[in-house]
């Protein structure tokens, strides 16, 4: 399968690439996670996209796009790949499609996750992440077996920084200016399925009936 997932910042499309991606052995390659390891690692990267992120606004289109016309070629993507956060405006969109028929492929569905605005803020206020593998945790649905501590890897489960309510507030109105309209522009290709949750049993009915 090759798949974007659509849909505000914490509608839940890291924990729904992460189920799927058990489910059939694609690769998620989200480009937050991407960018949050060159910040972590401090790399030229890093330095680069750290301010933009932490106030919640996009990075350039030409930096993401340079990252994922080389990701997209490596080895695993044969397999089928989830695409979490990307792409996140109309020139990535028609990038990716450009590229996608350059190398002969092409997605199977764009699915957006379309959560109410009162979820969302209370999921990414009460969101945890691992510093090191990024497994997804929530203080009131998925907590940690111990307080602060990794279930996968035991290295520290922390809050990220662009959850501050500010950051949370300016993220929401970014997507809604620069990501929501690529709903219209998948409708368009006839790739579009709406899920109005990210409960997995829901999500893997509307994949397997698109597909
Ligand atoms: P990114 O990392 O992509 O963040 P985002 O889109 O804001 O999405 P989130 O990771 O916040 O949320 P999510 O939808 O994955 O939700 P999650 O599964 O964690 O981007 C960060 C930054 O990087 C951007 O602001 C930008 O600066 C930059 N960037 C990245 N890509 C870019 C691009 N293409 N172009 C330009 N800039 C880019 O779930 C949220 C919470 O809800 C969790 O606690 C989870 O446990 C819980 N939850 C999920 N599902 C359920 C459920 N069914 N029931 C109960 N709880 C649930």
């Amino acid at each position: 399968m090759k798949i974007t997932l659509l849909g505000p910042p914490g509608a839940g499309k890291g924990t729904v690439a992460k189920a799927l991606m058990a489910y059939d052995g694609s690769v998620q390659i989200s480009t937050g996670d991407i960018l949050r390891a060159a910040v972590a690692a401090g790399t030229e990267l890093g330095k680069q996209v750290e301010a933009r992120m932490a106030a919640g606004d996009l990075v350039t289109d030409e930096l993401i796009m340079s990252i994922m016309e080389q990701r997209l070629q490596e080895e695993d993507c044969q397999q089928g790949y989830l695409l979490d956060g990307f792409p996140r405006t109309l020139p990535q969109a028609q990038a990716l499609k450009a590229l996608l028929q350059k190398l002969g492929e092409k997605l199977d569905c764009a699915l957006e996750l379309d959560i109410p605005r009162d979820v969302i803020i209370d999921r990414l206020t009460t969101r945890r992440t691992c510093t090191n593998c990024g497994e997804i945790y929530n203080v009131k649905s998925k907590p940690p077996r111990v307080e602060g501590i990794c279930d996968v890897c035991g290295s520290e489960v922390v809050q990220r920084d662009d959850e501050t309510e500010e950051a949370i507030e300016h993220r929401l109105e970014v997507y809604n200016e620069q990501t929501a309209p690529l709903i219209d522009f998948y409708r368009d290709e006839d790739l579009l399925v709406s899920v109005p949750t990210s409960e997995m049993e829901a999500v893997m009915e509307a994949i397997k009936s698109r597909l």
